[in-house]
């Protein structure tokens, strides 16, 4: 066996136990999340416990700060902007109605980035910005408040009291849908969907993210992979 052959076999089976690793030799990923709530805090400390590196930002510092601090030396806290600046990765764990906002705060520096998108949408919560997301679908909507991002549409479809509870369950695990029109960025994600200890279900494109949105079909199910997959079909 050569050198590379026993090399490419560490590396694949290592990214198998820590997906951090699957950027290889390289700095290991890092993730900047904007919104340090229940979903912020939630997924913050699934990727810390998996071992990335995570900065968490809000419009209030003091929050980003107490949740850091909760999480170790791996968690950091900053602005929006230094989250931003941060992650390879950045998640867009706020109320929809802060996206065009935030879009024009933050769009120049997520450009080429991956920027996980998990938020939702309500009129109630959220004004006329939930119609056009209801519509057009919000992995679409948010694209076009971040032209040049690699949005990826993940982790808004069930309940963050569930994922709490239901991470790295007895197999079958929690089955979570992820789409994106960048499939390698798609991919990255679906690492980080594993990590956090859960079945990465890829239902296509970023318009078909709509079928977990709100209304739709992939919405509020938890279920595994196959039973997932099923639902999405008969759609
Ligand atoms: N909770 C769930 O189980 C769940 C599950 C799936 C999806 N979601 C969706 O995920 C999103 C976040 O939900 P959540 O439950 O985490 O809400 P949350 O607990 O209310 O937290 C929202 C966070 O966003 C920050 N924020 C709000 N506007 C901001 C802005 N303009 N710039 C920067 N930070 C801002 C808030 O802090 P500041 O006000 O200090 O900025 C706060 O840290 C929502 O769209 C929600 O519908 C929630």
């Amino acid at each position: 066996m050569t050198y590379i052959t026993r090399r490419t076999m560490l590396v694949g089976l290592s990214s198998l136990i820590f997906p951090w690793l699957c950027r290889a030799e390289s700095a290991p990923l890092k993730i900047g999340l904007i919104g340090a709530g229940q979903v912020g805090s939630t997924l913050a400390k699934f990727w810390v416990d998996a071992g990335y590196h995570v900065m968490l930002s809000a419009r209030s510092l003091d929050e980003a700060q107490q949740q850091a601090a909760q999480l170790g030396s791996l968690a950091s806290a900053g602005t929006p902007e230094q989250a931003s600046a941060f992650g390879d990765v950045v998640v867009l764990a706020v109320p929809y109605r802060a996206i065009p906002a935030l879009g024009k705060q933050l769009s120049g520096v997520v450009k080429g980035k991956i920027l996980l998108d998990p938020s939702n949408f309500y009129p109630s919560r959220d004004g006329a910005i939930a119609a056009t997301a209801a519509h057009d679908g919000a992995g679409i909507t948010t694209q076009h408040y971040f032209p040049g991002a690699r949005v990826v549409r993940g982790f808004n479809s069930i309940d963050m009291s569930v994922l709490r509870t239901e991470a790295h369950r007895h197999p079958p695990l929690l089955a979570v849908p992820i789409a994106g029109d960048d499939p390698s960025a798609v991919g990255i994600v679906a690492n980080l969907v594993r990590a956090a200890g859960f079945d990465p279900v890829i239902t296509g494109d970023l318009a078909s993210s709509i079928a977990f949105q709100p209304g739709g079909p992939g919405f509020e199910v938890k279920t595994d992979a196959t039973r997932l997959k099923a639902v999405l079909a008969r759609k």
